[in-house]
Formats: C-alpha cells, sequence, structure tokens
C-alpha cells in the first residue's frame, strides 16, 4: 500500500514537473518521423495479466514484427530514437502506466509476453512483482541493445542469457524489497544515465559471479551439518561433472593443483623421472611436477594456439629418448579455454607411448572436434578457483575413463586410509577432498556453466567487434575444430603499436580497470631457470605484447564500453 502511495505521488510529480519537456519531446517526435507520438505495446504485468505499456516512439511507425528483439544500429530505430532510447527518455510516458496502476515506478522491466510463458517454478513468483520503470535486473542490462548486438542470433541469447539472468535478479528483488531499495534503485538510475557516476567503480578482472541457488545448496549443508569432506552434495557434484565430461569419472579435490598433483602419482611420475610441460601457463601447471621430485622440460608454443607447439614436443622426446630418459608423462594445458592443436599432440603421445595429463584448469566447457577437453588425454584437471568460469571458491577436479584410478585418487586424497575400523596407513596420503559446503557452491554454479560461457563468448565478441578499428589490437580466435570458453578475452598489441603493452595496462589501471600481462613463459621464471626448455620465442613474445582484458560475467554493458572506451581513448589520443 506504501509503495502504491508512493509510486502514484512521484508520478503525479513527475508528471507535472517534467510536463513542459515531454511536450517539446512529443512535437520533436513528429517533426522527425512520419506517425504517432506514443508507441504502445502489449507487456505482461502483474499476476500476469496483459496490460498495454506507453511509451514515446522511437521506430519508424509500422516497422513490422513488434516482437523481435532491438539492437543498436537496427534500422527500424529512427535517428531522434535512437537520442531518447540513450538516454531512456523513450520510457517517460510510462509514468501514466505508473498513476493507473498497471506498472510501479521499480520492479522487474515488463518483457514480451511469450518470454514469461517459459518462466517455471519458483521463477514464476516476479510475476507476483508489478513491473517497473526501472528496476534491478534494467539497471544492469541499461543497455543490452548494444550487447546484443554482438550476437550471430540476438534472439536466442536475448533469452538463453539476458532474460535468464534478468529473472534471477529480479527473483532476488522479489525476495528482499522494500522502499528503502526502491529509492536505491531511482537514485542509481537517474545517476547513471544522467550521469554516468558509477565510472568510478573498480573492474576486475575475472571476478566470481554467484547465480541463485549456490546459497540455497549451502544452507542445506548447514542445516544438515554436511560440511567436511563427506556428504551427498560431493556426490551430486562429480555426477554433474561426469555428464559435462562425457561420463568420465570424477575425483572433486580442493584445488586444480592437488589435482594435478595426484595425476602424476598415479600416471607413476617419480623423482627423477623427466615431465614434458607446456612452459606458456601459471606455475600451477609445473610446481606438482617439482612435488613429485620429477624435472620439468618446458616446450614453447606454437602461433596459432599459444598452447604447446607440437614440432618442439616431438624434437624434445627425442632428445629424451636419446638421453635415455624417455619422458614419463606431458603436462598439456589449454589456456585460456583455447585448446591445443590435440589430434597432433595425442599422435605423438600415442606414437611414443608417453601418458598426457591435460591441464584444463582454464577450460572448462571448452571443446575440440566436439569432445570436452580434459578427456583426451589419461588425466583431465580443472580447477574451481575463484576467477574461474565457475567456482567452488576454491577446488579442482581429476577425471578419467578408468573408474580404479578415480578410486584411488579419492583414497589418496583422504589421508590413504586403510579399510579398518582404526586409523591404519600403507601409503602417503594427502588431505585434498573438496568439502561438501564447497561442493554445494559448485552445484548451484554447474546449472549455470552453459551461461557463462555463452557470456564469456559474448564479451571475446563484443570486445573483438568494438575494437576492430585498432589495427594495432588483435585476438586470439577459434579454428574449425576448436571451441573455447574464452574464460579470459585476451588481446595482443601488433609488433609495431606506438602503444607498448605495459601502458595500455597502466592506463586502464589509472581508470580502475584491472587488466593483466598474459602468462610469463616457464622457462623465464626463476624459479625453473635451471630446467630444460625447447623454446621458439613465441610464449616470450605473447606475455610482451599480451593482455588480458576484464571478462567478469557479471559485466555489465556500460563496463564494457568503459574498458572499450578507455582502450580507444588511448590509441586515439
Ligand atoms: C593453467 C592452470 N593450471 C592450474 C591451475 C591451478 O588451479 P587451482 O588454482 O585450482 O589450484 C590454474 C589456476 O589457478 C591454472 O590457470
Amino acid at each position: 500500500m506504501l509503495k502504491r502511495i508512493f509510486d502514484f505521488i512521484s508520478a503525479l510529480i513527475g508528471l507535472i514537473v517534467l510536463l513542459p519537456f515531454l511536450v517539446v519531446v512529443s512535437i520533436l517526435i513528429k517533426l522527425t518521423s512520419k506517425g504517432s507520438v506514443f508507441y504502445k505495446q502489449e507487456r505482461t504485468g502483474q499476476n500476469a495479466k496483459l496490460f498495454t505499456i506507453l511509451k514515446f516512439r522511437s521506430m519508424i511507425e509500422n516497422h513490422g514484427d513488434k516482437n523481435t528483439v532491438t539492437v543498436i544500429g537496427d534500422q527500424r530505430i529512427t535517428n531522434f530514437g535512437s537520442f531518447l532510447r540513450k538516454y531512456k527518455i523513450d520510457e517517460l510516458p510510462g509514468l501514466w502506466n505508473v498513476l493507473t496502476g498497471d506498472m510501479s515506478l521499480v520492479g522487474p522491466r515488463p518483457d514480451l509476453p511469450h518470454y514469461y510463458n517459459l518462466l517455471k517454478g519458483e521463477d514464476r513468483k516476479i510475476l507476483d512483482l508489478k513491473p517497473g520503470i526501472t528496476g534491478p535486473a534494467s539497471l544492469k542490462y541499461a543497455n543490452e541493445e548494444q550487447l546484443l548486438k554482438s550476437q550471430q542470433d540476438p534472439a536466442k541469447y536475448h533469452y538463453e542469457v539476458i532474460f535468464k539472468d534478468k529473472v534471477r535478479i529480479n527473483l532476488a528483488y522479489y525476495k528482499n524489497n522494500n522502499l528503502l531499495i526502491d529509492l536505491k534503485i531511482i537514485f542509481a538510475t537517474i545517476f547513471r544515465f544522467s550521469y554516468g557516476s558509477q565510472e568510478i567503480r573498480r573492474i576486475w578482472l575475472s571476478p566470481p559471479n554467484f547465480s541463485k541457488s549456490e546459497l540455497d545448496f549451502v544452507k542445506r549443508d548447514f542445516n544438515l551439518s554436511w560440511v567436511s569432506s563427506f556428504g551427498p552434495h560431493i556426490n551430486s557434484f562429480e555426477n554433474c561433472l561426469s555428464k559435462i565430461s562425457k561420463d568420465f569419472h570424477v575425483a572433486a579435490l580442493n584445488s586444480g593443483t592437488a589435482s594435478l598433483h595426484l595425476a602424476l602419482i598415479l600416471s607413476g611420475v617419480k623423482k627423477g623421472d623427466r615431465v614434458l610441460c607446456s612452459s606458456f601457463t601459471f606455475s600451477a601447471s609445473a610446481n606438482p611436477i617439482a612435488y613429485v621430485g620429477a624435472n620439468p622440460v618446458f616446450i614453447d608454443s606454437d602461433i596459432d594456439s599459444w598452447n604447446m607447439c607440437p614440432i618442439l614436443l616431438e624434437i624434445a622426446i627425442e632428445d629424451c629418448i636419446l638421453e635415455h630418459e624417455k619422458p614419463k608423462a606431458i603436462m598439456l594445458v589449454h589456456l585460456y579455454g583455447m585448446p591445443a592443436k590435440i589430434d597432433e599432440i595425442m599422435k605423438i603421445a600415442n606414437k611414443y607411448d608417453i601418458p598426457v595429463i591435460e591441464d584444463a584448469a582454464e577450460a572448462l566447457g571448452s571443446t575440440y572436434k566436439n569432445k570436452p577437453l580434459g578427456t583426451f588425454g589419461s588425466f583431465g584437471v580443472y580447477s574451481f578457483n575463484g576467477n574461474k568460469i565457475v567456482t567452488t571458491s576454491g577446488g579442482g577436479a581429476l577425471i578419467c575413463k578408468d573408474k580404479d584410478f578415480i578410486e584411488k585418487a579419492k583414497f589418496l586424497a583422504t589421508q590413504a586410509r586403510d579399510d579398518k575400523p582404526h586409523y591404519e596407513h600403507s601409503e602417503i596420503g594427502y588431505n585434498y577432498r573438496m568439502s561438501n559446503v564447497c561442493a554445494a557452491i559448485g552445484l548451484g554454479q554447474l546449472e549455470v556453466l552453459e551461461e557463462r560461457i555463452l557470456q564469456k563468448r559474448a564479451i571475446k565478441s563484443f570486445y573483438k567487434e568494438q575494437l576492430s578499428s585498432i589495427k594495432e589490437i588483435s585476438f586470439l580466435d577459434e579454428n574449425e575444430d576448436s571451441y573455447s570458453n574464452f574464460w579470459l578475452t585476451t588481446i595482443l598489441l601488433s609488433k609495431n603499436s606506438t602503444i607498448d603493452r605495459e601502458q595500455l595496462r597502466l592506463h586502464l589501471e589509472k581508470e580502475n580497470i584491472e587488466s593483466r600481462p598474459l602468462w610469463k613463459p616457464m622457462h623465464l621464471q626463476p624459479i625453473f631457470k635451471e630446467c630444460k626448455s625447447y623454446v621458439n620465442g613465441v610464449s616470450e613474445d605473447l606475455f610482451n605484447r599480451g593482455l588480458c582484458l576484464p571478462s567478469g560475467t557479471n559485466m555489465s554493458i556500460t563496463d564494457l564500453k568503459r574498458v572499450v572506451d578507455k582502450i580507444k581513448e588511448l590509441y586515439e589520443a
């Protein structure tokens, strides 16, 4: 009731104060294109009741199918209309809908009816709310037309990603809304559209992005005291991952690094053995080789995939064999979500009968010839660290086709406790098992994995399109066999770029935008400087010229634009 009174009074005052402005806008609409001043459309209101929303007309009259999504540059939008849309002036007549009681000032933005017919279960609760002129989800997607423009299939993306995400945000608002929150949203809307003052907020490289389910799963753990490394969520999490990895067996562990360590132990790698390892990677791929006392031999990258170069790999194997030190394993990394040249590398590994451990820590959801990464070698490893595409706060998983290896991994990960009523140990064990609470978070995250991949891919497309005018910047692209989750969007500055990577990084940092140089190759790391390495200069060059751009799936289109504008600013200065 209070909200209704607040809405009514605010809308009335708003309409009276804005009347001269609204009249001028109406006249300009009439003068700049043929047709009516207002645009009316059927939208879904409270309790799924249809109502007619009133807007200023921003498109040409009789523009055809009213149910198609609108993108920036859409031929149907008039010049003046695109100005109205940019500053959300086209929404102001909605104050009339607020007066008549069909809408509130704040609530879920009313979408087209056919989307709401697809809502199921708890999600339908958002229909209990009155739709709003602004709302928590419309703040995030203020410029969604721009994001849709970078999609091959905007309608699918609008539903699969944007609409579903809006539903989630609106459901959270449904569970926790009051007048104070409404006031904050109103101020944020005015502030954002008029002053753009959120520009100072820090944009992180790849922060975690939670959906609505994680807390529900975790609450269940607390209610039933399943907080240790024992409980049903670990099993469910492993089952979910098993489905994603085409029925491989899974051991959920407490980090990707721990998973790599166990993969090496299970591959029989021992003290003094040689392990061939991608040089262009994070140190966590190489450190476990040192944990088992083996010697890493680093292999540089190929220029197409940025991952292990098959030619150098074979040269290294031949050399090792000549020295009577046949490598015990190959640590193959799929960096930034991009598949390595798997066919070529597996052919070499099979030829010399050397097991491959796939470090797919950054590549969950990526595929090669439609097969998930991690399922080509003897073992695959994923990471669920806080910055990964989905997270368990901290965690990892080891996957393998062979059930016995996974049983053994679980045994080793729980202190290698023999099957006795008391504590008996015949082997050295580790405390590497994932906790049930982390698995609960992971279950919520896996529900949105597909969505996150689409978002990451859209982020990469957006950057690529928006920065296409800067010839000094290029992107790492897929080939016909590879499908990347684009965990991080990476750019490479051309050799003749007037700006170097560090200048660009510091420029972004000054604007409170986090970016990061590409991984420094292992053969250049002080700790590994004595190790054998096969180098062609590619990874060193990538390190010198490459930068990871902010790629968080909770970035709004305004955030993405902010990054793009800052990069352009530097190049166009
Ligand atoms: C390529 C690579 N390998 C291994 C790891 C280790 O994973 P975790 O941090 O879960 O131990 C990471 C990420 O952190 C990584 O990026």
